[in-house]
């Protein structure tokens, strides 16, 4: 009873953010906190919707889901939701922006662990990762043959035998982001030659670049020079049909819902590898799981599923021995995992405090 008369702004996190970040919020006699208090559980809906009520600021993680129930459970206290992720789908922002409360997210901070672990995905969908792996558990290595569990090489190949030349190699990306562009910074050295990307999935005509991309993409250009030799804006149906290694790497939600679908993975080339790094939304599970079965493209690196993480060993993809499969860990180096609880808390403490927040979205 007393702590709903505290005139300290009541701040309310959903996950406990360790050793490193928590003394943050607990060392502060500034406010009054409230803490779900696990790490590896979200708090129920009953005990969010209770618990935010009078609250100033809500600290949360991508798998709570802020709406108009949230915010009428919380009522006009609330100053500013902070969430410990890059992507906000999880979010209604329409909603925050009527009832006048701030976010603050995450960017920058994950982009290095989520491009490794992009690259890494492509490696192993290329090079038949998961299912040589499933080999050795079950005991069945293989014996060493000159073709066994081969896959094709993610880079160029110059080779003095003309049917094995691969002079170029082009990577595609679905969103160019920072992500997109830490990733492609690693693919260079592999031997990737080319780049072309679709900014807005969403429109499937031939999108060419506005001034302002065009300066970038010169930039980065001359950044990768001379290894990078192009860089274009291209139409999702030329990101199907050129890309040799696809990367999904652009936000969820309903403007990209099922951009990758039976149509468009029809289009690709059979020796292509997909890698989603972004929302496991953006792809038809059915459609990818028929592609990989019928051999339309070679194989995928998914570090998201939509539905997750109700996914069992029973979903189609999970089935699939060209589908290697990471439970959303793109994210997941301690380093990172650090450096986004503490921008989470300094996004929360200066939202209920009235100061600028180092990361707010532009609602
Ligand atoms: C994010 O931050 O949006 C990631 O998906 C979490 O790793």
């Amino acid at each position: 009873v007393l702590s709903h008369l505290s005139k300290k702004p009541r701040v309310v996190v959903c996950r406990d953010l360790g050793p490193d970040v928590m003394p943050l919020l607990r060392e502060r006699n500034d406010i009054e906190l409230v803490e779900w208090g696990k790490d590896n559980q979200a708090p129920p809906r009953d005990w969010l919707l209770q618990n935010v009520r009078g609250a100033a600021g809500l600290l949360i993680v991508f798998s709570e889901k802020i709406d108009a129930e949230v915010l009428e459970a919380a009522g006009p206290s609330l100053k500013v939701v902070s969430t410990m992720s890059v992507g906000y789908e999880h979010v209604q922002i329409s909603d925050l922006a009527k009832y006048g409360v701030k976010l603050g997210y995450t960017p920058d901070v994950l982009t290095d662990a989520v491009a490794d672990i992009c690259v890494m995905l492509a490696l192993m969908a290329s090079r038949n990762a998961g299912e040589s792996m499933s080999l050795v558990k079950q005991s069945k290595w293989p014996t060493w043959s000159p073709f066994v569990m081969c896959g094709p090489q993610t880079g160029t190949v110059n080779s003095p035998l003309s049917t094995i030349q691969r002079p170029s190699r082009t990577a595609g990306f679905l969103g160019f982001g920072r992500i997109a562009q830490a990733t492609l910074s690693r693919l260079i050295p592999f031997g990737i030659t080319d780049c072309i990307y679709t900014s807005n999935p969403s429109s499937s005509t031939s999108s060419s670049s506005s001034s302002s991309k065009s300066s970038r993409d010169t930039q980065i250009l001359s950044s990768h020079s001379p290894r990078l030799r192009s860089l274009k804006s291209v139409s999702l149906d030329e990101l199907a049909r050129q890309s040799d290694i696809l990367f999904i790497l652009a936000p969820g939600g309903p403007k990209t819902y099922h951009v990758v679908n039976e149509e468009f993975l029809k289009k690709m080339q059979k020796h292509a590898v997909l890698v989603n790094g972004a929302r496991g939304t953006l792809v038809d599970s059915d459609a990818l799981a028929k592609a990989l079965r019928e051999k339309w493209i070679w194989g995928a690196g998914l570090d998201v599923v939509e539905g997750e993480p109700d996914i069992k060993e029973d979903h189609p993809l999970v089935k699939e021995p060209r589908c290697n499969v990471l439970p959303h860990i793109g994210s997941a180096s301690f380093e990172t995992r650090i450096q986004m609880a503490t921008l989470a808390v300094r996004n929360v403490l200066a939202g209920v405090l009235g100061e600028e927040m180092p990361a707010e979205l532009d609602l």
